[in-house]
């Protein structure tokens, strides 16, 4: 039984047209998956749906073979924004979620510094956010992340965790992150925009296109192992066709702009 699936879901928020329609797909234990799709087709509108921020949506959604309404909170949710306090140091932001759980305090330090060690911070634990690089800060927003699933949720939800890096960074913490999912024994789900971190990092790559999104393609990537093997000739033709749908989304998108924009 999958641990996650989607069947027919559809949504759309209270103040807008339909964003997402007809979205089926199943997430099983211990896959790590990856949806990539145009800015704004909806892919952090479906994270919004698993953590149950909303609701009111068509179709069904099931954890473990329950609708979700019945289960309980599966998912640890790294935003696509790292939230992170500018008042409170490291340490405290990572121990935020256990204070809300209202955890004992020598728990909650032991925990938060536990968590940052694993991410590679120790020694900032009294450092506040704008001390810290970017590349750090994803990390200590990991490492929250990390702390909540460590309390039971299975399945890690990562919206973009390395959109605001350059790209060198970017690819230290694509092979930093790979090594600490191997290491989980977790289900995740990634979002994402460059199709080469998709591929790396997932075994499953979901494309989202057209609007309201649907799915337009599901891509098994599991070949693709390390970063040498993404210039594998099978992993380039995997690529050019991922990069194909999303471009070919990308011109209607313009096109429906333009079409809205001349109607005003
Ligand atoms: N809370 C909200 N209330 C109303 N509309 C929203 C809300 N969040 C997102 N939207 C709208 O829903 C659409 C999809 O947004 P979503 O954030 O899911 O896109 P996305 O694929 O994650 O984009 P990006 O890649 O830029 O992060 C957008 O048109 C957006 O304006
Ligand atoms: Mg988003």
């Amino acid at each position: 039984m999958p641990l996650l699936e989607f069947n027919n879901v559809g949504f759309g928020y209270k103040t807008g047209g339909r964003i997402v329609d007809n979205i089926s797909f199943s997430v099983e234990k211990g896959e790590l998956v990856a949806i990539i799709g145009a800015s704004g087709c909806g892919k952090s509108t479906l994270f919004r749906l698993i953590t149950r921020l909303e609701a009111n949506y068509d179709g069904s959604i099931e954890v473990n073979g329950e609708p979700i309404e019945k289960s309980g909170a599966i998912a640890a949710f790294m935003p696509q924004k790292d939230l992170l306090l500018p008042w409170r140091n490291i340490l405290k932001n990572v121990a935020l979620p256990l204070e809300t759980l209202k955890m004992p305090k020598q728990e909650r330090i032991s925990r938060a510094k536990n968590a940052l060690s694993r991410v590679g911070l120790s020694g900032c634990e009294e450092k506040k956010p704008s001390e810290l690089s970017g590349g750090m800060r994803q990390r200590a927003s990991f490492a929250r992340t990390l702390m909540t699933a460590e309390l039971g949720r299975e399945l890690l939800l990562l919206d973009e965790p390395f959109s605001a890096l350059d790209s060198i960074t970017r690819t230290q913490m694509q092979d930093w992150l790979l090594k600490q999912v191997r290491s989980l024994d977790k289900t995740v789900m990634l979002i994402t925009h460059d199709i080469d971190e998709a591929l790396l990092l997932a075994g499953r790559v979901i494309v989202l296109c057209d609007k309201p999104a649907s799915i337009a393609r599901q891509a098994d990537s599991s070949m693709i192992k390390s970063r040498e093997h993404l210039f594998t000739p099978q992993a380039i033709q995997l690529k050019e066709e991922l990069t194909q749908l999303l471009s070919a989304d990308a011109v209607l998108r313009e096109a429906d702009t333009e079409v809205t924009e001349n109607a005003r």
